[in-house]
């Protein structure tokens, strides 16, 4: 019988067959694959898995913390937390193409990756998320190499000098199953159901040129966004939601001062299949709530504003 239960206890028994005493390396993102991933493997091995977590700078507001709170606390799991915030700053700096810097960020996500990696000296397994969509994508693929990180799959290529066995206990599952799966091995129902993240991060949602500061001031806009979501029960009903940073200023006023600072946008859609979108007719008196409070929450802030642009021709990203 084909259920979520069979499906775990079969995939348990699948792993510890093929892994058998050896340690496996997996890394983890925070996102929904990778932590589906992290919690079935250590249900079945242990012990033996250990995580690797990069840090690049460009997570939502608090992600870091709560993926370590997650797994290494609460569930117990070996994550070793590496934080390359000032690398990653350091090479976007100045760089002001989109695809440039979905290159740069890709590139040395792989690059710390593979440097933690090659300090476990033991491992002989990477375990990936990759899910059956990723693999009927990857089939027309000249190469079929295996993605190393699965949410930067424009960028491939194994640690070769490693000699890494490809450990891929999601190939035969769509996203829902994977879901059901997290629920079923005890993963929050906010984290298994999370809008999707692009790869790189709030990279892509800062227009232009990233800065930290930027990144700080956009973090606390998504954050006010994405928890009246979730007051007015919206977050369900969106698709994707997020903030974008325009690093550009705009005059506004407050008590008798005048102020001169940035704008952001809200974008928020309905969608099935994210190939094409409509911008979700969220109600006015909630986006008032959400900019009322962004604007009077950060300092930083001058003016807010709502994308009313569905896709296509209008991407879900703006960059
Ligand atoms: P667009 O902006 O192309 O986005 O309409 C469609 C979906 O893909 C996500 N997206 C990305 N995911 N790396 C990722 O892992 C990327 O570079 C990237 N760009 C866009 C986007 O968030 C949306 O869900």
């Amino acid at each position: 019988l084909w259920t979520t239960k069979n499906i775990v206890e079969d995939s348990i028994q699948r792993i510890r067959e093929q892994v058998g005493d050896d340690e496996v390396l997996l890394g983890l993102s925070g996102g929904v694959d990778s932590s589906v991933v992290a919690a079935l493997l250590h249900k079945a091995i242990g012990d033996q898995l250990t995580c690797v977590f990069v840090d690049h700078g460009l997570l939502r507001y608090g992600e870091g913390d709560q993926v370590m709170a997650m797994f290494a606390r609460h569930m117990g799991i070996k994550v070793i937390r590496v934080d390359a915030q000032d690398l990653f700053f350091g090479r976007l700096k100045g760089v002001t193409d989109p695809e440039e810097k979905r290159k740069i960020i890709g590139h040395t996500f792989i690059e710390v990756f593979d440097e933690e990696a090659s300090k476990l000296t033991n491992v002989k397994w990477l375990a990936q998320g990759t899910i059956y969509p990723d693999v009927i994508e990857s089939a027309g693929s000249k190469t079929g190499k295996a993605k190393v990180i699965k949410s930067h799959h424009n960028v491939g290529g194994l640690p070769e000098e490693m000699n890494l066995k490809l450990l891929e206990p999601l190939r035969e599952l769509f996203k829902d199953e994977v879901r059901k799966l997290g629920v079923e091995l005890g993963l929050p129902y906010e984290m298994v159901y999370r809008h999707p993240f692009p790869g790189p991060g709030l990279g892509v949602r800062i227009l232009g040129e990233v800065k930290k500061e930027y990144a700080d001031i956009l973090r606390l806009a998504d954050h006010i966004f994405i928890e009246e979501l979730r007051a007015a029960d919206l977050y369900d009903k969106t698709s994707q939601a997020f903030a974008v940073f325009l690093p550009i200023k705009s005059v506004g006023v407050v008590g008798d001062a005048r102020r001169y600072d940035y704008v952001v946008a809200l974008r928020a859609v309905e969608t099935i299949d994210f190939m094409t979108a409509r911008w979700a007719h969220l109600p006015y008196d909630f986006l008032e709530r959400v900019s009322t409070r962004i604007i009077n929450e950060i300092p930083r802030i001058s003016r807010v504003v709502y994308d009313i642009s569905s896709k296509p021709p209008a991407t879900i990203e703006w960059e």
